[in-house]
């Protein structure tokens, strides 16, 4: 199916699966995936590696502002999809793992950090054709979006996916402590001042506690073909 260039953003709750299912769609469509959560990782784990986060926690707010303009994150993709690059280094594996995770949240609170992802978001979209997936693409970086769609799907079942995911990766984690983790995030994202998490009135819920990925592939290609299909 040949489609418009358009943006599509996918918001959501953490681990509602949005990366795989945008990615998916832009296989499907040929279109560029942004990871906007990616970049976020990506500034916790510079903040950690430069010291600039203590053990308590606490981020030293004004040394990572200066830092950010010289923080050189991007995507590159290759056989096996896009990665998430510091300058010329893969940091994909570790901006998954527990110890950012636990740590990405505060940082993405922290305004100039959303300003320094948002710019670099608009950048890449510039082109259009891209699906970017993120907590506020279709309400603040990009709220001309075409298409925008809002994920979300039960704790418990977010959790699980999770947990799976990181014992596929090697990692020793019990469910009790994702689940937290799942929820702890879910109240700092929509709670936090600046760009909640939030659904843009014009997107589409989709909740697939109880939904494939091939199912939600269906659903979506339906949706795109009586939106923008050009018969
Ligand atoms: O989608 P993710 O789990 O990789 O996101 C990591 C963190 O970044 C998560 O705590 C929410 C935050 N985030 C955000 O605030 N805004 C976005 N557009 C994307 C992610």
């Amino acid at each position: 199916m040949n489609i418009p260039d358009i943006i599509i953003a996918i918001d959501g709750f953490s681990s509602t699966g949005k990366s795989s299912f945008a990615k998916l769609i832009a296989r499907e469509f040929g279109f560029r995936y942004l990871d906007s959560g990616a970049l976020y990782r990506g500034v916790t784990l510079y903040a950690v590696e430069h010291g600039l986060i203590g053990d308590d926690g606490v981020i030293d707010t004004k040394a990572l502002g200066e830092a950010l303009p010289g923080i050189d994150l991007n995507f590159r993709s290759g056989k096996d999809g896009s990665k998430t690059y510091l300058g010329s280094r893969c940091i994909e594996k570790e901006i998954r793992g527990l110890a950012i995770s636990r740590k990405v949240s505060p940082v993405s609170t922290l305004p100039q950090v959303r300003e320094y992802v948002d710019r670099k978001l608009r950048e890449l979209g510039r082109q259009r054709r891209v699906v970017i997936d993120g907590r506020d693409i279709g309400v603040t970086v990009f709220p001309d979006a075409e298409l925008k769609i809002f994920m979300t799907a039960a704790p418990e079942v977010r959790a699980m996916r999770r947990m799976k995911e990181m014992q596929g990766k090697g990692e020793d984690v019990k469910f009790e402590d994702v689940l937290e983790n799942v929820k702890e995030r879910d109240y700092i994202d929509s709670h936090r001042e600046v760009s909640p998490l939030a659904k843009a009135d014009d997107a589409v819920v989709l909740d697939n506690s109880d939904m494939t990925l091939e199912e939600q592939m269906v659903w979506v290609k339906k949706l795109i073909a009586e939106r923008f299909g050009d018969d």
